[in-house]
């Protein structure tokens, strides 16, 4: 079911992605070579709490068997690692690495998600143009978002605009629907047909996410079951946002 949300639901997940902005802002700064990741996880959920919010993604369930709950504030994943790296100490950043960095918040019972790839020092200027191509997809993907469109009409434009430009999509993980909970209905694929799926409408809040892969999206899930990185060890990059659609443009809330 989705739960289409009003005017002051709308002011809520605004509120939730106040926080959400100001612990980006303070990753952005720290993001530098000889920082672990476990310190930007840190320096993120004091941001978060500072705003009154609370993570989003600490007691997440593992979607794979015998994984633990998510424990931590943030995602962490390195060059070929796309999504859901654990924050470590041993994870020191390097120059010339990429890291994609993925966070929710939760104030007043109200969600907000987003992610953002960044680049270490000077990176390769592949790792520039996938860096590129993951957020320029997302506000292709953003124009469609107009009421009357359907889901695969997002899904179509993040497809083809990375397909035109060489990369390929993760497959088995895609956007969805976001409100009192983080992950609500509908699911928004990064891959789909023009036209398809559900009807757009005023008051649906939806997490667009493009992750996408410099080689093949064939993705291996790592020993803590959750990093989920490349089986070609290709590099990966990754951008997100939570929007609301309304009776104009979608409003980007975590921007
Ligand atoms: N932000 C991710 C998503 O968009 C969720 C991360 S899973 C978590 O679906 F366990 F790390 F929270
Ligand atoms: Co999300």
């Amino acid at each position: 079911m989705i739960n289409l949300k009003n005017e002051k639901e709308i002011k809520l997940m605004e509120d939730a992605a106040i926080a959400l902005k100001a612990a980006l802002e303070a990753i952005e700064k720290e993001i530098k070579p000889g920082v672990s990741t476990m310190h930007l996880n840190n320096v993120a959920e004091a941001a978060m709490r500072k705003h009154g919010a609370i993570p989003a993604f600490k007691g997440v369930p593992c979607p794979y068997k015998g994984g633990q709950d998510y424990k931590w504030a943030i995602c962490t994943s390195v060059n070929d690692e796309i999504i859901h790296g654990i924050p470590s100490d041993n994870v020191v950043l390097k120059e010339g690495d990429i890291v994609s960095v993925d966070l929710g918040t939760y104030k007043n019972g109200w969600c907000s998600d987003a992610g953002r790839t960044y680049g270490v020092g000077k990176i390769s200027p592949i790792c520039e143009k996938l860096i590129k191509v993951a957020k320029d997809a997302f506000f292709y993907a953003v124009d469609k978002a107009v009421v009357g469109n359907r889901v695969g009409d997002i899904s179509n434009a993040v497809q083809t605009y990375v397909e035109k430009n060489g990369f390929s999509l993760l497959r088995e993980y895609q956007g969805h629907g976001i409100g009192e909970e983080m992950h609500e209905d509908p699911g928004v694929p990064n891959i789909g047909k023009k036209g398809t799926g559900p009807r757009l409408k005023a008051g649906m809040a939806l997490a667009i996410e493009p992750m996408i892969c410099e080689g093949s999206p064939e993705i291996y899930v790592k020993n803590d079951k959750w990093t989920v990185a490349t089986r070609d060890r290709k590099m990966t990059a990754y951008y997100e946002n939570t929007i609301v659609i309304t009776d104009k443009e979608a409003k980007i809330l975590t921007i």
